[in-house]
């Protein structure tokens, strides 16, 4: 098997990856390695904007308290003071990496609003504003030397070793080679992960096919701790019929005046909450959620008239395009449903990315940074990548240059591979699999859990990881056996975490315990594997 050494591995090319090579560059030679190609991730996908404090009526003081109530108790203070004040600087830098956003009179930045936001304080670029973010990224990335991207290679599993006084410690990762099937370690001091997240366990999600939770399942099988997988966040206007991945409209439109209706054309979010359709994405989800199951229909309508035309087409080109392609004219309301969006939880990390595990960082959507808590406020998540990566290539920097980081990581044998059987995969019985997994995900532990689907949730993901486990003893890696078995691992960890919160906080709500129960979870739900295991 082929090894490589490097001194920073960066595993995805979305904001987090990219933002955070770029940092490094000057200093170190980075490598990045992503599963398809650098355009490929998540952040593309990101159609709102990024939340900052950028406005003269705004202050940090309404940032952070936006957060904090979003986050329904669980928001870790110290990560949301150094999100919401280290944010205009980085939306700066992105800005000097070529990203363009929308500008309004006197050449300021035109600010979006959002729910659950007290001010306008969503940069953006028209409707796409994360492919703005990307293709800046990408092109800067490319002018850097010191930046390698490997595309079409997956990562496989983290390598950890003995490090320092014995501690385990991660020292790169297994690569399989999509093309050629091979595969390779990438040996390095520092990993980090900016491998998005795990939309892709659910059978509606406006993630792209990529999203399957890889990184998470790494860390965890790595040792590392995971937090709060409970946290699913449902986006309410996903466009109706969904595909795969589900085409978004973005909240922004109800920041503008769109309003959410049933079929008869009544407006019903008033009866959930006082800022109605404006109110925090995990409240309109459940609001539609419920009104589809009452009602018995398949999708509610946003009426977006009070958007004047000239304003709709102008601002919001890729609701306008992405619908008429789809034989949808917007202006006579967009159907929408919701679908799987976001996971809160992910690999726990400080207030610098470092993971439990020495040696991994963790940015971006794989990451539990603790500023979303219980619920991610609308556009927070592309800010949260930028500043925790920011902050992580700052330590590592400082890993770098201190002089026994070559004592400390290197030079010891690196653990045997893994074997792993030489098999053809059955292609058939995979996609079988990765299906029922979704479906399964979709029904019972969705929007609104319960005790007994929890339950039937969990019976069902340990019967396909059993089989798939059998499998995997005889047959060959590929991409789709590795991501099912990243999808089977993260399903568990959804499941696990949410039969453990008892209560109904943020994201999570189960109609057998409908309250919040600050006496007892008023704390992150954490999971670990059993060092013993941990490969
Ligand atoms: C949206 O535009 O509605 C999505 C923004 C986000 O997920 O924060």
């Amino acid at each position: 098997m082929t090894t490589r050494s490097v001194d920073v591995l960066v595993i995805g090319t979305g904001i987090a990856g990219l933002s955070c090579a770029l940092k490094l560059a000057p200093h170190a030679r980075v490598l990045v390695a992503t599963k398809k190609e650098r355009a490929d991730s998540s952040t593309n996908y990101a159609r709102g904007g990024i939340a900052s404090v950028l406005g003269e009526d705004d202050a940090y003081e309404l940032h952070e308290a936006d957060t904090f109530v979003a986050g329904a108790g669980l928001c870790h203070p110290e990560a949301v003071r150094v999100l919401v004040r280290e944010g205009p600087d980085r939306v700066h830098e992105l800005m000097e990496w070529g990203a363009r956003f929308d500008r309004g009179p006197r050449d300021r930045l035109s600010l979006g609003r959002e729910g659950g936001h007290s001010r306008r304080r969503i940069a953006h670029a028209g409707d796409h504003t994360g492919r703005e973010i990307e293709s800046a990224l990408v092109a800067a990335a490319e002018g850097e030397p010191a930046i390698e991207v490997l595309e079409d290679h997956l990562v496989v599993d983290l390598v950890v070793r003995a490090g320092d006084r014995g501690r385990r410690c991660c020292a790169g990762a297994r690569v399989l080679d999509n093309r050629s099937g091979a595969v390779v370690t990438l040996e390095a001091p520092f990993t980090l992960l900016a491998s998005g997240g795990c939309g892709q366990v659910y059978r509606h999600t406006t993630n792209p096919g990529i999203a399957t939770g890889d990184g998470i399942a790494m860390a965890y099988r790595a040792g590392a701790v995971i937090a709060n997988m409970e946290f699913i966040q449902f986006h309410p206007t996903a466009l109706y019929p969904t595909e795969d991945p589900a085409f978004l409209i973005s909240e922004a439109l109800r920041g503008e005046g769109a309003v959410l209706r049933t079929l008869d054309g009544a407006a019903f979010m008033e009866r959930y909450h006082p800022l109605a359709s404006l109110a925090p994405r995990d409240v309109v989800a459940r609001a539609v959620d419920h009104e589809l199951r009452t009602r018995g229909e398949t999708h509610v309508v946003l009426d977006v008239s009070a958007i004047p035309p000239a304003r709709l087409d102008e601002r919001f080109p890729g609701a306008v395009e992405g619908c008429r392609a789809r034989g949808v004219d917007p202006r006579a309301g967009i159907p929408v449903v919701p679908a799987a969006h976001y996971v809160c939880g992910g690999v726990l990390t400080d207030a610098f990315g470092r993971s439990s595990l020495p040696g991994l960082f963790a940015a971006g959507e794989v990451a539990c940074s603790g500023v979303h808590g219980a619920n991610r406020l609308a556009s927070n998540s592309l800010l949260e990548a930028v500043v925790f990566s920011d902050r992580a290539a700052r330590v590592i920097v400082a890993g770098l240059e201190s002089p026994d980081v070559d004592g400390r990581f290197r030079g010891a044998a690196l653990p045997p591979a893994p074997s792993v059987g030489n098999h053809e995969p059955d292609p058939g019985w995979l996609r079988g699999a990765r299906s029922r997994l979704r479906g399964l995900m979709w029904d019972l532990v969705g929007i609104v859990r319960s005790d007994a689907r929890l339950e039937e949730a969990a019976a069902g993901v340990a019967e396909l990881k059993r089989d798939a486990a059998e499998r995997w003893q005889r047959e060959r890696w590929t991409e789709e056996g590795a991501e099912l078995r990243n999808l089977l691992e993260v399903g568990e960890l959804i499941v696990r975490s949410a039969r453990l919160r008892r209560e109904s906080r943020g994201l999570h709500f189960t109609s057998d315990h409908p309250y919040r129960d600050n006496e007892r979870f008023l704390q992150d739900t954490l999971l670990r594997l059993d060092e013993r295991e941990a490969s």
